[in-house]
């Protein structure tokens, strides 16, 4: 395991301002790259900020995921995802949220979203893979598992995502992000990100206050403090040659708030 000391960007405070929701660019941004068959963590004043587990995922249960995660694509859907998908709208890059959903301002009720109640066949066809890559995620980084795990007990169970301590997924396909933190996880916890790209490089995750870049792929997972800005390097392919699915596995917070299902329902009623 290689170990990456990470050094802040010299005017952070200034400087996260300025990227959020904008485009970076690997030689802009970064100076320290992490790639190479070699799993690494990254830490900054002794805390893991990252960690990249190279050739986990069998490659069966990427096969078996693939068909559901290229069912989802829902060109132009990033652009709901106001700071993520930066100042233009792309009509080709999906984000379709899997799993389970909190209070909201428009949908007052915790739910299953839109592609689990329609489709729970094809759910239950990921969780092998969801299972697989939370199963790394508990055996890599106990600790901050643990902090997902309690907040698992305090949630109806009917909300967890099964066999795994994450009540929530995005699978994305052919999205460059723009600099953007993940909004309404639970803090201390991480999120767990897969890639399944062929025909193109690129698209590297980059962590702007670090300066650092992870190149990830097939097999791979990578277990990352998302609620700090993120954004990935632009993709250098053919368009509409290749293909670029990540999935990313975290916990809602607001999910333990939700009461069960029925008593979720029951809210609509009572609007
Ligand atoms: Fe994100």
């Amino acid at each position: 395991m290689k170990t990456i000391n990470l050094i802040e960007h010299p005017k952070w405070f200034y400087q996260k301002v300025r990227v959020l929701q904008q485009f970076l660019d690997l030689s802009a941004a970064v100076h320290t790259y992490v790639d190479g068959p070699e799993d690494a963590v990254g830490m900054s004043d002794g805390q893991i900020q990252f960690k990249v587990l190279r050739n986990r995922i069998d490659h069966e249960l990427e096969k078996q995921a693939l068909p559901v995660c290229r069912f989802v694509y829902e060109p132009g859907s990033a652009a709901k995802r106001l700071v993520a998908a930066g100042y233009v709208v792309d009509p080709k890059a999906s984000s379709v949220v899997i799993g389970y959903f909190e209070r909201h301002r428009h949908q007052p009720y915790g739910r299953p979203t839109a592609f689990t109640y329609k489709y729970p066949e094809l759910f239950k066809q990921m969780q092998p893979y969801m299972q697989a890559v939370d199963r790394v995620y508990r055996e890599e980084l106990p600790e901050i598992y643990a902090v997902q795990q309690a907040a698992v007990a305090k949630t109806k169970p009917c909300w967890i995502i099964p066999g795994t301590a994450s009540t929530t997924g995005t699978i994305n396909q052919d999205w460059q992000t723009a600099c953007h933190p993940d909004e309404g996880n639970l803090p201390g916890a991480f999120s767990a990100l897969t890639c399944m790209a062929s025909g193109l490089t690129g698209g590297e995750l980059i962590f702007p206050r670090w300066g650092v870049a992870i190149q990830w792929g097939y097999g791979d997972v990578l277990l990352g403090n998302f609620h700090e800005l993120h954004c990935n390097a632009p993709f250098v392919g053919e368009p509409g040659t290749f293909e670029r699915i990540t999935c990313v596995f975290y916990f809602r917070e607001k999910m333990i708030l939700c009461g069960t299902q029925a008593e979720e329902r029951d809210r609509v009623k009572m609007m």
